[in-house]
């Protein structure tokens, strides 16, 4: 009796491998095929909104007239929508941003802001938590918006529109404990969903063709992609070194380790989600690599070469075809702005009126 349980069981394991087998290397493709244990992809949940700054339509139409505004910037110039402009994807399309007085190029490449609602950590090393507590950076940087926040505030204190509305939505005049939390609230709405990947787990049998359903299968599988980009937003939201070469006007960048201070952090980068991919290039950290193909070959050739590099990059064997699957799988991925439609979408630069 005990025998033959465990024979069964052993039977059973061997046939469960046979079916992983199957889906990674046969024909078929299931729609999922795990190489551990690891959060599953699929379709995003709501966004979680702080109980200390509930979202309001009045405050995120405050949020979206910030995020656009030149004269958060001490020229008067640069807006977050400067480097983080809707019709690139939500960043500038440069390898590395250009800010400051000068435009100087920075030693960082300009992440979307996309879904970033659903980080766990702001920032290629993690350095902020939320998107209150991101917000004002930008504006007090001296490479990017060199402003100071009392000096905004001054100016927008001397604009009308903005008097009313933060009036309206705060309760105040205009504080940067508001602009922050507006500008959070804006941030919020710019979800992306709706991908051909998301219709497919949703039950639509046709949203994906036939390589990108190998592709993911590869991504699940063979690939091992699914170890660092999994969950809903395709991120872990953990850090890792994978020897992307140093590019642009810093020597080294030590990435989490300037936060933490600990060696195993040194050159490792945050996870980025993989939603809306093909709009977001150049890729990683300092915009190293102008095209998917690149990346997918990196990481096929066993990614760069550190000391401190995640035992997780290796080599892995993907063919000509392997490689255009998984492309094609990523290209499954670019969603549309689902959550509420904003025309900061169709008009990258609204003109602000007079009293604004
Ligand atoms: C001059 C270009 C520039 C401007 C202007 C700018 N940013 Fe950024 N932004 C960047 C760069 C570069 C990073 C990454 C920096 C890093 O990781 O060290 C970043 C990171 C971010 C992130 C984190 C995203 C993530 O996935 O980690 C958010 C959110 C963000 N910016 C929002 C804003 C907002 C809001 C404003 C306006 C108040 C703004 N940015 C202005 C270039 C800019
Ligand atoms: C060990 C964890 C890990 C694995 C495995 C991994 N990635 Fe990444 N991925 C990262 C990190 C970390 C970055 C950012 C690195 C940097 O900028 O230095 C990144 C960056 C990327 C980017 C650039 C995103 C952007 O916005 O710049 C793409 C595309 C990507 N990975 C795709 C893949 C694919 C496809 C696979 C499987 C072949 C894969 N990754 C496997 C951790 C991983």
């Amino acid at each position: 009796m005990k025998i033959s349980n465990i024979t069964k069981s052993v039977l059973g394991c061997a046939f469960s491998l046979f079916l992983t087998m199957q889906g990674i290397y046969g024909n078929d493709t299931p729609a999922f095929t795990l190489i551990g244990d690891f959060p599953t992809i699929g379709p995003l949940p709501p966004v979680t909104i702080p109980p200390n700054n509930p979202q309001t339509a009045a405050k995120v139409e405050l949020g979206k007239k910030l995020y656009f505004d030149p004269r958060l910037s001490g020229n008067n110039w640069i807006s977050c929508a400067t480097c983080h402009n809707p019709v690139l994807g939500f960043t500038d399309g440069l390898p590395r941003m250009l800010g400051g007085p000068a435009s100087k190029e920075g030693g960082r490449n300009s992440p979307t802001i996309i879904n970033s609602a659903y980080n766990e950590f702001q920032f290629w090393d993690g350095r902020a938590a939320t998107l209150e507590e991101q917000a004002l950076g930008p504006i007090q940087n001296p490479n990017e918006m060199f402003e100071t926040l009392d000096n905004v505030v001054k100016k927008l204190s001397g604009i009308p529109g903005y008097v009313k509305a933060f009036k309206e939505v705060f309760g105040t005049g205009v504080t940067a404990d508001g602009i922050a939390k507006a500008i959070a609230a804006f941030e919020r709405t710019i979800v992306f969903a709706n991908s051909p990947f998301d219709r497919y787990m949703l039950g639509d049998e046709n949203a994906m063709s036939e390589s990108v359903k190998r592709g993911m299968n590869l991504f699940n599988g063979k690939a091992e992609c699914i170890k660092c980009h999994n969950g809903t937003n395709f991120t872990d939201n953990k850090f890792h070194n994978i020897g992307v070469p140093a590019d642009g006007p810093l020597k080294e960048d030590l990435g989490r380790y300037n936060v933490t201070k600990m060696e195993a952090d040194k050159g490792a980068f945050k996870t980025p989600t993989l939603r809306n991919i093909t709009e977001t290039g150049p890729y990683m950290h300092n915009g190293f690599f102008p095209t998917l193909f690149e990346v997918v070959q990196f990481y096929n050739g066993g990614g760069g070469r550190s000391e401190n590099k995640s035992p997780d990059i290796h080599g892995l064997n993907l063919t000509g075809q392997e490689v255009n699957d998984l492309i094609e799988f990523m290209k499954a991925l670019t969603g549309e702005l689902v959550q509420i439609k904003y025309d900061a979408v169709s008009l990258p630069y609204p003109t602000l009126p007079m009293d604004f």
